[in-house]
C-alpha cells in the first residue's frame, strides 16, 4: 500500500509534466479511454442517455452503452442475448441471481470501462474487458450470496455443451455448490469470465475501484475511477500490477 501510493504520486507528477508539454497525441489517446462503449455484441457505438433502462440497470440511465431493450432482456433467465442459462444446475437463489444481473448491467451499460478494454479475436465480439478492478465488497457480497447455489464449472466463458443451443454442463462436470467451484471471492469474480475482473484491495467509495452497485442519485462513482486509471495509464504506467493490484 505504501509503495503503491508513492508510485501513484510519481505517476500523477509525470502526468502533470506531460500535460504541461501539451502533446496532442496523448490528449487524443486519453479521450479514447473515457466515456466509451466497447465493440461487442450489443453495445451502442457511443454512450448516451437511456431514460427507460430496466430495473437493476437503471443506475446507468443518464449515460449508458446499453439500450432499454438489452437492459430488459438481460434480467431474464436464459435471455436471447447469449442463450446463457444461469440455472444450468437447477434453481439459482434470487439473492445470488441479482449479482449476475448486476454484472450483466455493468458489462452491457457502463461507459466507464475504457481503461480495461482489450481487442480480442472472437466471432461474437471485437473487444472485451480485462482485469477491471472490482471493489472488494462487491465481489465478497456476490460470493457470499451465491455460495449455496449450484454450478458445474469454474469458468463460464468456455467448455459448455452447446448442442441444444443453450449452455449445458459438459460430460463429467458435476453440479456442486458455488463454494466448491469457487473457494474464494477472487476465484469467483476473476475466474468466472476469464479475468474480466480483478478483485481490488480498494473499497467502495474510494474512487479507485469499479462499483457494480451504486446509487445513481449520487452520480456514477465509476466516472472518477475511469479518469484516475486513464490518467495513470497515459502517464506511462504499467497497465497492470502496480496501481490497484
Ligand atoms: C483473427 O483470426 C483470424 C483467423 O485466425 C486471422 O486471420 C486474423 O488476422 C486475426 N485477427 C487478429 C486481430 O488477430
Ligand atoms: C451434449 O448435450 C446433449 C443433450 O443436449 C447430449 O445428448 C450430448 O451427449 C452432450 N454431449 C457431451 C459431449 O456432453
Amino acid at each position: 500500500m505504501g509503495m503503491a501510493w508513492q508510485v501513484t504520486q510519481l505517476l500523477l507528477l509525470s502526468l502533470v509534466t506531460a500535460a504541461g508539454s501539451a502533446q496532442p497525441r496523448s490528449v487524443q489517446a486519453r479521450t479514447g479511454l473515457l466515456n466509451v462503449c466497447m465493440d461487442a455484441k450489443y453495445h451502442k457505438a457511443q454512450p448516451g442517455p437511456e431514460d427507460n433502462l430496466y430495473d437493476q440497470c437503471s443506475p446507468w440511465r443518464k449515460n449508458a452503452c446499453c439500450t432499454a431493450d438489452t437492459s430488459q432482456e438481460l434480467h431474464k433467465d436464459t435471455s436471447r442475448l447469449y442463450n446463457f442459462n444461469w440455472e444450468h444446475c437447477g434453481k439459482m437463489e434470487p439473492a445470488c441471481k441479482r449479482h449476475f444481473i448486476q454484472d450483466n448491467c455493468l458489462y452491457e451499460c457502463s461507459p466507464n470501462l475504457g481503461p480495461w478494454i482489450r481487442q480480442v479475436n472472437q466471432s461474437w465480439r471485437k473487444e472485451r474487458i480485462l482485469n477491471v478492478p472490482l471493489c472488494k465488497e462487491d465481489c465478497e457480497r456476490w460470493w457470499e450470496d451465491c455460495r449455496t447455489s449450484y454450478t458445474c464449472k469454474s469458468n463460464w466463458h468456455k467448455g459448455w455443451n452447446w448442442t441444444s443451443g443453450i449452455n449445458e454442463c459438459p460430460a463429467g462436470a458435476l453440479c456442486r455448490t458455488f463454494e466448491s467451484y469457487f473457494p474464494t471471492p477472487a476465484a469467483l469474480c476473476e475466474g468466472l469470465w476469464s479475468h474480466s475482473y480483478k478483485v481490488s484491495d480498494y473499497s467502495r467509495g474510494s474512487g479507485r475501484c469499479i462499483q457494480m452497485w451504486f446509487d445513481s442519485a449520487q452520480g456514477n462513482p465509476n466516472e472518477e475511477v475511469a479518469r484516475f486509471y486513464a490518467a495513470a495509464m497515459k502517464a506511462g504506467a504499467p497497465s497492470r500490477g502496480i496501481i490497484g493490484s
